[in-house]
């Protein structure tokens, strides 16, 4: 395979072209690639030339990708999720046109072109044969597909990974309808794909040498508040099995972030949950531990989304972790089909929640973007139990994550069934739309603001659901206004 350089790479793209990173998260993310191409850009605008591309990922990116390719203004459009500040400073500008879309629908939009051809793809690996096999690195994500798709190919040959992880991934692409198939998986361990894929070696127009680690940053340290929020879970999860609800072991799905962290660190210490397995999206440093100690049977995700410490611990015990770990690609780790099959418990975090119990994961105050809906509505529609988890304030307390009537709603009333807050446990099941409201103020609220949510309650009387369309807004613009939702004045 022809060896080529960054500026190579730059120098094949073209004003206005789709360029389709591999990757997941900061996992398997090209390193090099993009910094080229960024650095291209610069030099266009100074020269007075457009230049901007269309940027298709498999989720976050972290600096490598989203990070150069923003602060060179270099971005048309972007999708799907993103969780970079510079790229998020120019979406919420208006300055990227970001189309945020579900992890499990994705590849299956690529493969019906909804964003056009794909006019190079660079994908990361640990292996490729002249043959035009490829073995990938920490993340399976969309690049299969990407490599199906893209008229041209670059790969990013990162001697940081050891070849001996031939063996980790298990490769399945579906068909589009009609043509699909059921989807044999029916364990979190089977393997139904392939290690490697093959594509038409013409199509790859060389390799780049890398032997960069992954940029993953380790999370802040858990608080308190995260870390009560971890054993409410784990008591409410033992309760479940207790009473027969739920059968062990069951897989879990975990999202990103210091509330997933202190979960699986909950869990992990509760008895009566271990051994237990997770079929999730992103794998992060704490299963590391979970796997070490026991408690974690076997792991299944998208991506090894660890800092460069905790994937060391693994390559060195390669032996070890290869029996308790698999990566699938996106469109499988959050297949609904499998999902339902499974019978997940899946837990997320929450930006905001109403008392109905709709969900916001995205947007601000109802207007800017943090990052997107990523997979989370793939795993809480789908899931036996969907779990919500959120600090019950934010800003200080300046605002409640409660509020009487979402902002933006990412996950409906009917998707949620748990919601756990600092303060406790909100069990929505089997409850009309006022003793959700009534089960959330008593559990979940900030102390703040129990009184203000329960007048709310007994004003927005009449109805199936709890709505008093001229309050509904009111916290929204006490903040606005007052700079504090405590300040809230209903019309009563
Ligand atoms: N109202 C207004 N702002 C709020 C808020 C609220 N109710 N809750 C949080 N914020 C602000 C925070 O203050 C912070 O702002 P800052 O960046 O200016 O400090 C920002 O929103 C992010 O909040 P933070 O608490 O740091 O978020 P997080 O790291 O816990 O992530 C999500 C929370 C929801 C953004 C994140 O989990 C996410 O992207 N979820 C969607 C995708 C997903 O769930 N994927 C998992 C599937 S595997």
């Amino acid at each position: 395979m022809r060896e080529i350089t960054t500026n190579d790479v730059a120098n094949s793209v073209k004003n206005g072209d789709c360029i389709a990173f591999g990757g997941f998260t900061p996992a398997g993310t090209p390193k090099l690639s993009a910094s080229a191409i960024a650095r291209k850009a610069e030099e266009e605008h100074a020269a007075g030339r457009p230049f901007k591309i269309h940027v298709l990922t498999g989720a976050s990116t972290g600096d490598s990708v989203d990070g150069v390719l923003a602060r060179a203004d270099a971005i048309i459009s972007r999708v799907p999720y993103q969780s970079d500040s510079n790229i998020r400073n120019l979406i919420n500008g208006g300055n990227v046109h970001y189309c945020d879309i579900h992890i499990s629908h994705y590849a299956q939009q690529v493969k019906q072109k909804m964003f056009g051809e794909i006019d190079l793809a660079i994908v990361e690996a640990a292996d490729i044969s002249d043959s035009g096999e490829i073995l990938f690195t920490t993340a399976l994500g969309v690049a299969p597909t990407f490599c199906r798709h893209a008229k041209k190919i670059v790969v990013e040959l990162n001697e940081y990974h050891p070849k001996k992880i031939r063996g980790l991934h298990d490769i399945y692409e579906t068909e589009l309808a009609p043509h699909t198939r059921p989807i044999p998986l029916v364990t979190i361990r089977d393997r139904i794909g392939t290690e490697t894929i093959k594509i038409d070696p013409a199509k790859i127009i060389g390799i780049v040498r890398t032997n960069i680690p992954d940029q993953v940053k380790a999370f802040s340290s858990s608080d308190r508040d995260t870390d009560r929020i971890g054993e409410h879970i784990a008591k409410f999860l033992s309760n479940e099995i207790r009473s027969g609800r739920i059968l062990p072991p069951f897989p879990i799905q975990s999202g990103v972030g210091n509330v997933a962290n202190s979960v699986l660190k909950a869990i992990s210490a509760e008895t009566s949950i271990t051994p237990y397995t997770m079929y999730s999206e992103v794998l992060q440093d704490s299963i590391l531990e979970a796997i070490k100690s026991g408690s974690l049977l076997f792991a299944s995700g998208a991506a090894l989304t660890m800092t460069p410490e905790c994937l060391g611990e693994i390559y060195d015990n390669y032996d070890f972790f290869k029996t308790h770990l698999i990566l699938r690609t996106q469109e499988i780790s959050n297949h609904p089909e499998i999902i339902l099959r499974l019978g997940l418990v899946s837990i997320n975090t929450a930006l905001e929640v109403d008392i109905c119990g709709n969900v916001n994961s995205t947007h601000v105050l109802g207007s800017n973007v943090v990052n997107g809906v990523g997979g989370s509505a793939d795993f809480a529609r789908n899931s036996q139990i969907s779990i919500f988890a959120c600090k019950s304030t934010a800003k200080d307390g300046k605002i409640s994550a409660i509020v009487p009537f979402c902002s933006h709603v990412d996950h409906s009333e009917h998707s949620v069934k748990i919601l756990v807050t600092e303060y406790g446990i909100a069990d929505l099941r089997g409850k009309d739309p006022r003793r959700r409201a009534q089960e959330i103020i008593n559990n979940c609220v900030h102390p703040d603001y129990k009184d203000l949510l329960g007048k709310y309650l007994s004003m927005a009387s009449g109805g199936h659901i709890p709505f008093s369309p001229a309050n509904a807004f009111k916290m929204y613009e006490a903040f606005a206004s007052e700079g504090d939702m405590r300040k809230t004045n209903w019309n009563m």
